[in-house]
């Protein structure tokens, strides 16, 4: 997969070859997995759904889109949901991966529904900060409410079991519908979910640390130094010009400019988030080895020119221009932008924070990246009103809406990955007997939601089976 340079590691997704999990300034999403044949019975529909489930006062309506696959399909058979997060919702859950499997097993329907303002689910005309308001969570999980309802009543499906499944974000979706919505939905499968918000996610940089420290105690070194070059770089007379050389970019840093040297910082530190977040065996090595062989290879150079080849996007030049970042995400019009980052960081401004500094000292990737640079993308996109204290005030309210690490269920199964950074903001232990924590030993983020595969380490392969048994156990009970 082409790294997506530097705009797409914000989401905290699993991404689909757009698709799940979230990340930094990356909308990966959860990447897609391949199926090896093309399952002719998916089909591609719509539900219209209140723009604003909570008002009586407002009728307006929007079409939600979903898929559904019902070729292992038996009446009374059980509804198994993947919940779509931040991206556009695709075939591949339906054709492979866990919930295909469990829904062959078990002869249940599969759906992949796809979340309000991502893919084609457009509820407003634009996603100006007044559109944007009907982006929330509340909202997210009202429609899967509604879309349930609507499933349920069909003839065949009354006495159905309904299971959701979910990566990354969409993985607290999950959990949070089971909390909100008991009466529709017996179960989730929770994987790599951040239910815990937090403005000043450090610990996210930490964990990618950990995990390139399992690699070597040389690959934390060397990186250690080339993110000190890069600092001492931007505080040099001559530097900025000299990083521009190294590493293609676009615009001179403007190192008067704090915002323009932590977009920077922010660009080079993303490319290690997403190799740890999404690290797996591509071409007999773990993208992780791939990586710290190149930051410790002295053929390329210095540890500040290794850092270069490593991020390098080949020929085009590197965006790197704060200014022309702000500029182009503060466009109201659907489509403007190349990604989700719109959508996404609203949701991260009022709700969730997860923003990835490097405030602490058990990091490797330099010392500047801080906690304003975020909230300052939060006013430069949405407006004045999107400050400091509103994010405090509104993350607050979603720990206390949806219990954060401490929410009251049953039947919801946590899966983590040690090697994944967001499993700091998930459930590592037990939540009680019925609400078990799986942490894998090895994996990355919503590595459990795909197939079994032969380059899997023992630990996940072991994760997914127990998940088959738990979930099987539901649906049979
Ligand atoms: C929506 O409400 C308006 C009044 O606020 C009314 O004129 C209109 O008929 C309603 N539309 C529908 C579809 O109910
Ligand atoms: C926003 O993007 C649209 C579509 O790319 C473009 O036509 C429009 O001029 C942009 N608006 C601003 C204010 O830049
Ligand atoms: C950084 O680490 C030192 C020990 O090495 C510790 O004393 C100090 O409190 C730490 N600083 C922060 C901000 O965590
Ligand atoms: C995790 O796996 C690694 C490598 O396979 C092994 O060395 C380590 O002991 C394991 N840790 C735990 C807690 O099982």
């Amino acid at each position: 997969m082409v790294y997506l340079s530097f705009l797409l590691l914000l989401c905290l997704t699993c991404r689909l070859a757009h698709g799940v999990g979230l990340h930094g300034f990356h909308s990966h999403g959860l990447e897609e997995p391949r199926s090896l044949r093309q399952s002719k019975n998916i089909i591609e529909a719509w539900i219209q759904q209140p723009v604003d489930h909570f008002n009586p006062r407002d009728n307006r309506t929007w079409s939600m889109r979903y898929l559904e696959n019902s070729r292992f399909f038996k009446r009374d058979g059980p509804i198994l949901i993947m919940i779509g997060g931040e991206w556009a919702i695709s075939r591949g859950f339906l054709e492979t991966g866990l919930m295909y499997g469990l829904a062959s097993t078990h002869n249940a329907i599969m759906y992949y529904t796809e979340h309000r303002y991502y893919g084609k689910s457009k509820p407003t005309k634009d996603t100006s900060p007044a559109s944007l308001q009907y982006l929330s969570v509340d909202q997210a999980l009202a429609d899967l409410a509604r879309f349930i309802e609507t499933r349920k009543r069909r003839e065949g499906f009354e006495n159905s079991v309904v299971i959701v499944f979910g990566g990354s974000y969409a993985g607290s979706v999950a959990t949070w519908l089971r909390l909100k919505y008991p009466h529709l939905v017996q179960g989730a499968l929770a994987s790599s979910a951040p239910i815990l918000a937090k403005a000043d996610f450090y610990e996210y940089y930490e964990v990618v640390t950990e995990s390139l420290r399992r690699h070597s105690e040389k690959c934390v070194d060397e990186v250690k130094a080339a993110f000190k070059a890069v600092e001492e770089s931007l505080a040099a007379e001559d530097g900025p010009q000299k990083l521009q050389q190294y590493f293609n970019l676009c615009d001179v840093p403007d190192a008067n400019s704090p915002n323009d040297r932590e977009h920077l910082m922010n660009i080079l530190v993303e490319a290690f988030g997403g190799t740890v977040q999404y690290d797996k065996v591509e071409n007999g090595r773990t993208k992780i080895a791939a990586c710290c062989e190149t930051m410790t290879n002295a053929r390329f150079g210095t540890p500040l020119q290794r850092l270069a080849h490593f991020v390098s996007s080949g020929k085009k030049c590197l965006e790197n221009n704060y200014e022309k970042f702000v500029k182009l995400y503060r466009n109201e019009t659907w489509g403007a932008q190349p990604d989700i980052m719109r959508q996404w960081f609203y949701q991260t401004c009022t709700e969730y924070g997860y923003y990835q500094t490097t405030n602490s000292n058990k990091t490797i990737f330099g010392s500047s990246l801080s906690l304003r640079y975020f909230t300052d993308i939060c006013r430069d996109f949405y407006g004045e009103y999107y400050n400091n204290e509103f994010l405090n005030v509104r993350i607050k309210r979603t720990n206390v809406m949806y219990g954060g690490l401490r929410p009251d269920l049953r039947n919801v199964i946590f899966t983590n990955g040690n090697v994944d950074p967001w499993h700091a903001l998930s459930v590592l232990q037990d939540l009680n007997t019925l609400s078990p924590a799986i942490f894998i030993n090895g994996s990355s983020h919503c590595r459990d939601l795909y197939s079994d595969s032969d380059t899997d380490v023992q630990d996940l392969t072991q994760a997914r089976a127990k998940v088959r048994k738990i979930i099987g156990s539901w649906i049979s009970s």
